[in-house]
């Protein structure tokens, strides 16, 4: 495969804020064009007996100062119901075609209802009437009954969709609201680990660490990065 790859290591004399390099790999990712969803990261919750979970989210926003990302979600999930019990996450981005993943560590906090109004308003009517449809982590009977339901909620909204529910009858459909039960995570960092394929499997990577010191309800504020080269 005649890809592109980027085998730049990391400097010798490690960055002092890898977020801002962390930024450059997710916009150098997306600008390769080579996957559907180069913003797809593997987000890992704790269950409430020690148990990890895994799922993809997209990431929406990468927030280097102060240090946070954000992905959207349903807050009734089985993810949200996790970060409620313990807000600590982890998340993986892994770019195969320019050799190189990022480990990130960190906390989970909502984000302002208003940043979410923003952003769910942004959104096509599809995935905002699929926020209102599915009842995310939630059981059903069948595949039938998950597309009576999000018709049954689409005439609620005053929506007239086609009966796959993939079409939209209306020229003037109705305004859409975020629904309460959808919305932002911020994922505050505190750890977060580079690394890049080398020659001969000696790969290149470092590991920087910060603490969190309680700020506000959505935010904190952070110690200096520490940074340490760790062997692969
Ligand atoms: C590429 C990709 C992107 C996804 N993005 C999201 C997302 O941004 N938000 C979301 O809630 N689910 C997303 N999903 C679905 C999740 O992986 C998962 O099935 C869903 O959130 C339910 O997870 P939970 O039951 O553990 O809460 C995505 C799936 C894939 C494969």
């Amino acid at each position: 495969m005649n890809e592109p790859r980027n085998l730049d290591l990391l400097p010798e004399i490690l960055p002092q804020d890898p977020l801002h390099w962390a930024d450059a790999w997710i916009k150098e990712a997306a600008a390769a064009q080579v996957q559907r969803n180069p913003n797809a990261m593997t987000l890992v919750t704790v269950g409430p007996e020690g148990n990890p979970s895994a799922r993809m989210v997209l990431l929406k926003e990468f927030v280097p100062d102060p240090g946070y990302l954000v992905f959207y979600t349903n807050y009734q999930s089985r993810k949200a119901a996790e970060i409620a019990a313990s807000s600590r996450v982890a998340a993986l981005f892994h770019w195969d075609a320019v050799g190189r993943q990022i480990r990130i560590e960190g906390v989970a906090l909502r984000s302002p209802d208003s940043e979410s109004d923003e952003y769910f308003a942004t959104r096509d009517w599809g995935s905002q009437l699929g926020a209102w449809g599915s009842d995310q982590s939630a059981p059903i009977d069948s595949r039938q009954a998950l597309l009576r339901q999000i018709r049954e909620r689409a005439r609620t909204l005053g929506l007239k969709i086609g009966p796959g529910g993939d079409s939209l009858l209306d020229e003037n459909p109705p305004q859409i609201n975020r629904p309460p039960h959808w919305g932002g995570f911020r994922l505050w960092i505190n750890a977060i680990e580079l690394w890049i394929e080398g020659p001969n499997r000696i790969h290149d990577r470092a590991l920087w660490k910060r603490n969190l010191l309680r700020g506000t309800e959505n935010g904190f504020s952070v110690t200096p990065w520490i940074g340490t080269r760790l062997q692969p």
